[in-house]
């Protein structure tokens, strides 16, 4: 009996030495991870492009959460999140997309489009109001990025400001008078490479004053 308790107790041990070197072999693996997770962020922001050829693949639910959740962690004005996303993936809407919005046509192949709106209601008062334009499109660049990092492709299809296309949308969508439509995103997994434009142009930029 004494013996069993003795080996019981030189396994029980052995088991906590394991487990502490896995630990701390989990913690470098965090501190490894962290110190490069800057460049690949980078890596992924330089290699997003407009995708508009999608194959049949459907892209799941957990991906779509991901994508809004990415897009509601968007810097905000006040932080006011002025904003609702809308989730299409019947297909009837998706082919009216495609049919009624003159830059749309890849909605018709896409899996799903997630229509990113203001929400004037949510939106600053005055002067401020029109920042939810800039809140929305933060929340629809963070989007594109987490399908792309997600290996998805997407394309930010342009509705606000024009009146046109705004009241296709919301007569697509139903959607109520204080929700404004910005951008339809359609998204599925791309069909062939995607092509990267280099728009790196020093002329852009100055320092300091103009001159
Ligand atoms: C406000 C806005 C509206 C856009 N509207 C459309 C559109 O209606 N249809 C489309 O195919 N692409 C649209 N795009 C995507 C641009 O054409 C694309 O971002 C640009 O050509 C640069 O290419 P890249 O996204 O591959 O870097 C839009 C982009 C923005 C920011």
């Amino acid at each position: 009996m004494k013996n069993i308790s003795q080996i019981l107790n030189v396994l029980l041990a052995a088991a906590l030495v394991v487990l502490t070197i896995k630990m701390v072999n989990l913690n470098k693996n965090d501190e490894v991870v962290s110190s490069v997770a800057q460049p690949d962020a980078l890596e992924m922001i330089m290699t997003r492009s407009s995708v508009r050829a999608y194959t049949d693949k459907v892209v799941e639910k957990e991906q779509i959460d991901k994508m809004l959740h990415a897009a509601m962690a968007a810097p905000t004005a006040r932080n006011q999140q002025p904003w609702n996303f809308i989730v299409v993936d019947d297909r009837a809407l998706l082919d009216d997309f495609a049919q009624t919005l003159p830059y749309a046509k890849m909605a018709s192949q896409a899996s799903v489009a997630i229509v990113a709106c203001g929400n004037i209601d949510k939106a600053l008062p005055g002067v401020a109001q029109s920042y939810w334009i800039q809140d929305v499109s933060a929340a629809v660049e963070n989007l594109l990025l987490a399908a792309h990092f997600m290996n998805l492709g997407a394309v930010w299809t342009g509705v606000f400001p024009i009146p046109e296309r705004v009241a296709d949308v919301t007569r697509i969508l139903s959607l109520p008078p204080n929700i404004i439509p910005l951008a339809v995103i359609p998204i599925g997994y791309p069909a062939g490479e995607p092509q990267v434009k280099d728009k790196w142009k020093p002329e852009n930029v100055h320092y300091n004053k103009w001159n």
